[in-house]
């Protein structure tokens, strides 16, 4: 049985969709919900689910072991990040080479970077009138969404798409794809 960390910022729907595929599995389960924002629906999710939460703090985050060794302790074999807004320091990308992996809701290289997140991605692809968006899961260095690419899944942007539509359209793949690339990157651990 492997352990996932789900860290989260937001509302925490991708975060949901994990722990529900990996219900009643003996594969893996999501053992803890880390995040940065007191109040945050996934903190809601993790109640509701029974799984433990953490609210970190900036200083102790980048400046210290402090949660490396906590993941290390409780076992984790695989960080996931879904909607996870701070970068991720040096020191736990290190400590879990290979082993943390984010979603991006565009298609990497392009809309990636600081401030490309939620509803911004979504304005940028259809202001640059792109064709086409989709999700990103990649592992995660020492850069903002820089990592190694493990899937891209594409969607069409028609000429009625707003930022909205796309937002949707997006995230029926995350909730399609992020569980399965999970499962699939744990049985390889
Ligand atoms: C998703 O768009 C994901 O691609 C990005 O952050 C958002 C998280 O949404 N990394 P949710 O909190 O899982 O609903």
């Amino acid at each position: 049985m492997k352990n996932i960390a789900i860290f989260a910022s937001g509302a925490g729907s991708n975060a949901q969709k994990i722990i529900d595929h990996f219900r009643g599995s003996d594969k893996g389960r999501v053992s803890l919900i880390v995040c940065n924002k007191a109040g945050a629906g996934v903190l809601q999710i993790a109640e509701h689910e029974g799984i433990p939460s953490i609210l970190i703090e900036k200083e102790p985050f980048f400046h210290s072991d402090k949660y490396v060794l906590l993941l290390k302790d409780q076992q984790i074999d695989l960080v996931v990040l879904a909607g996870f807004l701070w970068k991720i320091p040096a020191n736990l990308v290190q400590a879990f080479p290979d082993r943390i992996i984010n979603i991006h809701p565009a298609l990497l290289p392009k809309f990636g970077g600081k401030g490309m997140y939620g509803h911004f991605v979504h304005e940028a692809v259809i202001a640059a009138g792109e064709k086409e968006s989709g999700i990103t899961i990649h592992f995660v260095n020492e850069k903002y969404d820089d990592g190694e690419t493990i899937l891209q899944e594409r969607c069409i942007i028609t000429p009625e798409d707003t930022p909205i539509t796309v937002a949707q359209k997006v995230q029926a793949l995350e909730h399609q794809w992020f569980p399965v690339i999970v499962e699939r990157l744990l049985s390889a651990l």
